[in-house]
């Protein structure tokens, strides 16, 4: 039987065409990361197992991670994200490293997920982090710099909602207002952030079973339906807009409003699913309903820094997965046509490769990517293969142009030629 020619499930091979896209995504991402003052960082695929053990969800660790023993009997695993990872880095270096820090990277990331649209086993994505900095300003540059990447693809704000909830908050809601234990709260917000993926009638059905029987006949459920149901800060009850929490997650909305983003609202539902967020969480949906779906998300995670034995460091960060951003590009028609990277494509007519080579020389000398016919092929052939590439500019090269010095640059779309020499040739590539 013959090998198949399939990537690994849930994984994709990258053919030109899709290279082409992610270099643009990727460009782009730096580029506004970079213009916030953001540095790139990267570090190795494998980890040690444990450093997701300490701290950073069930299903992630349990489910989802590739985990294996390495030939020393090291436990590792390949990073389902990087979120330890560059707590791990700051740690390392804590003393010496100048705050706020602010760092990004855009590694590939490993998940046991079963594969369907926007999720994959395999998956790039930005991180973009900020350290040491305690109070909203960093929850508010971190909103900024994500609306600031939607702009720069051509995104208009209607395109996408960020929502924003505060882990203090749910907390505060869950033990004190509705009185829930420890485990019952821990069954609860893994409900509630799964609760897209269920009718309202099985969540119900579902939370009652957390509870005990006094708390449902005290109408513990409803309370928390109308929780999960207000739209904006000022449903909450009285007491719940008190809270610090409450107050912070005002102010960010507030200074949000202020500065310009319209979009950013209150999620009472919105939980990450990870341990380590210890203040303001925060997605951004597609609102699109042909792709209705969390496009990134982050959040404050004052304590993982400091899971490495070292001070704890204030930080706030978030991941932006490159499939979710190409569905998003791709429903909302923001994907530009891309350019092949070759500038130009030169046919050879004859055995002319020799003469040809200076001539090519000088081309690439000249700033502009060349690529080379294969000499012997018909010219018919060769402008064929250019058009496959998609490559719009040909310059033949023959023994009748060298004799004369005189050269054909076509344009392949139009089917403009135009005769040139040689020691002009660059420049009208660049305007053919
Ligand atoms: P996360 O919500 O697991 O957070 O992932 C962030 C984003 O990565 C998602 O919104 C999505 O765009 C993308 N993503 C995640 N899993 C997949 C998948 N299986 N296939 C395709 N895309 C995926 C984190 O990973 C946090 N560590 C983010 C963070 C950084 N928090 C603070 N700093």
């Amino acid at each position: 039987m013959a090998l198949s020619t399939q990537p690994y499930k849930g994984a994709r091979d990258f053919y030109p065409e899709d290279k082409r896209l992610q270099k643009y995504m990727f460009a782009k991402w730096r580029q506004v990361a970079e213009r916030f003052g953001y540095e790139e960082y990267d570090a190795p695929i494998l980890e040690p197992l444990d450093i997701y053990l300490a701290k950073t969800g069930d299903e992630i660790v349990n489910e989802q991670t590739y985990a294996f023993e390495d030939r020393g009997g090291r436990k590792v695993v390949i990073r389902p994200e990087m979120t330890p990872t560059v707590s791990r880095m700051v740690a390392a270096r804590r003393q010496e490293l100048g705050y706020p820090l602010r760092w990004y990277s855009i590694p590939n990331l490993w998940r046991y997920e079963r594969p369907q649209r926007g999720r994959l086993r395999e998956h790039w994505q930005l991180n973009v982090d900020i350290f040491g900095v305690k109070d909203t300003s960093a929850e508010l540059e971190m909103i900024i710099l994500v609306d600031a990447i939607f702009r720069s693809f051509g995104a208009k704000s209607d395109m996408y909602e960020i929502r924003l909830n505060d882990r203090v908050l749910v907390d505060y809601l869950l033990a004190d207002y509705l009185g829930l234990n420890e485990k019952s709260r821990q069954t609860v917000s893994k409900l509630i952030d799964r609760m897209p993926k269920m009718s309202r009638s099985v969540f119900i059905s579902k939370v009652d079973e957390s509870l005990t029987a006094k708390q449902r006949e005290a109408g513990v459920t409803e309370k928390l339906l109308a929780l999960l149901d207000a739209k904006k800060l000022q449903d909450l009850p009285a007491e719940a807009q008190k809270q610090p929490s409450a107050q912070e997650l005002k102010t960010v909305l507030d200074q949000l409003k202020a500065a310009g983003i319209k979009t950013a609202r209150f999620d009472g539902t919105l939980m990450r699913g990870f341990d380590y967020y210890t203040g303001v969480v925060f997605e951004v949906f597609d609102t699109n309903p042909e792709n209705n779906r969390s496009l990134l998300g982050g959040g404050r995670y004052d304590g993982l820094v400091g899971l490495f034995g070292v001070a704890p460091v204030p930080t706030v960060g978030f991941g932006w997965g490159d499939v979710t951003l190409a569905n998003f590009l791709e429903t909302h028609r923001l994907l530009p046509a891309l350019q092949p990277e070759t500038d130009v494509y030169v046919a050879l007519i004859g055995d002319v490769s020799h003469q040809a080579t200076p001539i090519v020389a000088d081309l690439r000398q000249g700033g502009l990517n060349v690529a080379v016919g294969a000499a012997g092929k018909k010219i018919g052939d060769q402008l064929k293969n250019a058009d496959k590439k998609g490559i719009e500019r040909v310059l033949i090269i023959g023994e009748t142009e060298l004799k004369n010095g005189m050269f054909t640059v076509k344009n392949l779309k139009t089917g403009q030629e135009t005769k040139v020499a040689a020691a002009k040739l660059a420049k009208a590539i660049k305007e053919a």
